[in-house]
């Protein structure tokens, strides 16, 4: 496993990260026992970073990763990193910080810890900050960051982020600010957007290489749909325990067309550069250097397995990135 640094923390983390959130669905859905094996199998692979949420499975998510690491004796202060995130709903209008504390607050309860090493904002970002319809100003997002660094003072959190999804131009203005530590980022091989400049015919979201002005700002960088929730695995079957299709994030209409799309890249397996469509897609993430960790959303341990084979098979030949590029 190699490992790079999450901006300027401090912190490294595992080049791919552990996701923990329904659309895998282990942590959710899956059963305690494969839950603890999974994870303890991750980290007996040198994986580190652990991505959950306070809306994952309405807290289960939270409550049943802690509980792994507590068991597992990887709790707070080992060498595992947690990341979970506050999504604030329209009750927050007009009380920001208390509903973020409170929030935060629940999460610590529910991980059984007394510090997260990563707390993030997991709201849509706009121009204007309509609460009622999910959109969060810079000014909301400042007001969240304040709250974080307060709570950092009271030893609850060690580092803050947010979710760069909305509008990209507000994602682009809250990474200047200056005021967040890391960026969670939509890069995957259907939408590169984040990282790299697409045309004016590109017909998905512009995420206007938000990962390379997070990198020059110093903050992390960690990804996410990094399978297209699953698409990029090439096949439209879902795994008993992994939601069902999910709606893509940044990409085609439907789940369906990213599958169609996806067997575009079908040459990096015919050709020979990765053994599966998944492998090529979690080796084209990390082939950006600014991607600190790629989290994938796992169903069972074999999915876990064959991710941490895909990493430890490093960055994809530039040869592959070209061809990659032209089809893109
Ligand atoms: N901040 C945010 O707003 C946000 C949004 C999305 C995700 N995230 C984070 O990112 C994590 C990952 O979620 P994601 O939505 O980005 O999903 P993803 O990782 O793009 O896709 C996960 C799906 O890929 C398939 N898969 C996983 N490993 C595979 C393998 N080795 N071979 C073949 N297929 C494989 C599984 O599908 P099957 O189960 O059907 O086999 C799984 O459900 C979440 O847990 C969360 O931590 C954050």
């Amino acid at each position: 496993m190699n490992y790079r640094s999450l901006g300027n923390t401090g912190l490294k983390v595992s080049i791919l990260g552990f996701g923990c959130g329904a659309i895998g669905g282990l942590l959710v859905r899956g059963s305690y026992p494969d839950m603890r094996a999974t994870v303890a199998r991750a980290i007996e692979l040198g994986v580190t970073y652990f991505d959950t949420a306070s809306m994952y499975g309405n807290g289960q998510s939270e409550a049943n990763l802690g509980a792994v690491l507590r068991e597992l004796g990887e709790a707070q202060g080992g060498r595992v990193i947690v990341g979970t995130k506050v999504r604030l709903g329209a009750d927050a209008d007009g009380r920001i910080a208390e509903a973020v504390t409170e929030s935060v607050e629940g999460s610590l309860r529910r991980l059984g810890t007394e510090q997260v090493d990563l707390i993030q904002f997991h709201n849509r970002m706009d121009h204007q900050s309509r609460p009622a319809e999910d959109h969060w100003s810079v000014a909301d997002l400042l007001t969240v960051a304040e709250t974080f660094q307060g709570l950092q003072q009271q030893g609850k959190v060690r580092f803050w982020g947010f979710t760069g999804l909305g509008e990209p131009a507000v994602v682009l203005e809250a990474i200047q600010s200056g005021a967040l530590h890391s960026v969670q980022s939509c890069y995957n091989l259907l939408n590169p957007s984040a990282g790299q400049a697409v045309d004016s015919e590109f017909p998905y979201e512009n995420y206007s290489q938000m990962i390379d002005a997070a990198g020059a700002q110093g903050m992390g960088v960690i990804a996410i749909r990094v399978l297209a929730g699953g698409a990029l695995a090439g096949t439209p079957d879902r795994h008993p325990v992994a939601a069902p299709a999910p709606n893509p994030i940044g990409s085609a209409k439907d789940y369906a067309s990213d599958v169609a799309h996806a067997q575009r890249f079908g040459f990096l397996v015919d050709d020979g550069y990765a053994d599966t469509l998944a492998e090529a897609a979690i080796r084209f993430v990390i082939s950006k250097p600014q991607v600190s960790s790629a989290l994938v959303g796992t169903s069972n341990q074999q999915q876990l397995e064959a991710a941490v084979a895909a990493v430890e098979r490093g960055p994809l030949p530039d040869d592959a990135l070209e061809r990659i590029a032209t089809v893109q």
